[in-house]
């Protein structure tokens, strides 16, 4: 199964079991999950549904939000990739609060589009982000995506963005 190639800092690899404890680490994390769906922390079984989700979405359609390894410590500090919407993947991300801050985020989500782009084939990728959330809404700027449309969902508002991959903007590596 091919992964986005490594880059300076980070690794990407497949969810293993034990990665329940690190992840529910971040996902347990209230300034973590701030901005993510109702904006509560995940229980521990929502975890595990997501590691079996991922690893699910991997084997059906050949991608996933895989699990990021910091490559100084070995530790997983979070996940970035793309969701198989049925329809243009979705690219997501989120990382431990410690490691917020240091252009990760971008990093990793540009190796995911040379991924999505030179071996995947896609041609096209969309975000959804809550417009408060300006780290976020930042990294997908810097990646060139453009502001589709905006929407409420549970009184919160959301900005769907897309980009072409053939035309998007690199970031400095
Ligand atoms: C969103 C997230 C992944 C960003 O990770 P990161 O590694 O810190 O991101 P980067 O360092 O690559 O880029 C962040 C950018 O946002 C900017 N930024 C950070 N906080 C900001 C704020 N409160 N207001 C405005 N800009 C902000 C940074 O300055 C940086 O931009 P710059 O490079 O132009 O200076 C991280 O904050 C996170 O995991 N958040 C919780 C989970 C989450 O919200 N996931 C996304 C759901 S859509």
């Amino acid at each position: 199964m091919s992964l986005p190639p490594n880059s300076e800092r980070i690794m990407f690899r497949a969810w293993h079991d034990d990665d329940v404890a690190a992840l529910h680490a971040i996902n347990s994390d209230p300034q973590v999950m701030r901005f993510v769906a109702d904006g509560q922390g995940w229980p521990i079984s929502r975890t595990q549904q997501f590691i079996k989700a991922a690893s699910d979405m991997l084997e059906q359609s050949g991608f996933c939000q895989w699990a990021l390894i910091d490559k100084s410590s070995g530790c997983l500090i979070g996940f970035c990739g793309l969701v198989d919407t049925g329809d243009v993947p979705e690219i997501g991300w989120r990382l431990a609060r410690d490691y917020w801050g240091r252009g990760l985020a971008t990093e990793a989500a540009a190796a995911v589009f040379d991924h999505a782009r030179d071996t995947l084939g896609l041609s096209r990728v969309m975000a959804t982000v809550q417009t408060e959330n300006a780290a976020s809404v930042r990294v997908i700027e810097k990646l060139g995506m453009t502001r589709d449309r905006t929407f409420q969902r549970d009184g919160r508002e959301v900005a769907v963005y897309s980009c072409c991959l053939a035309s998007s903007v690199r970031p400095p590596r």
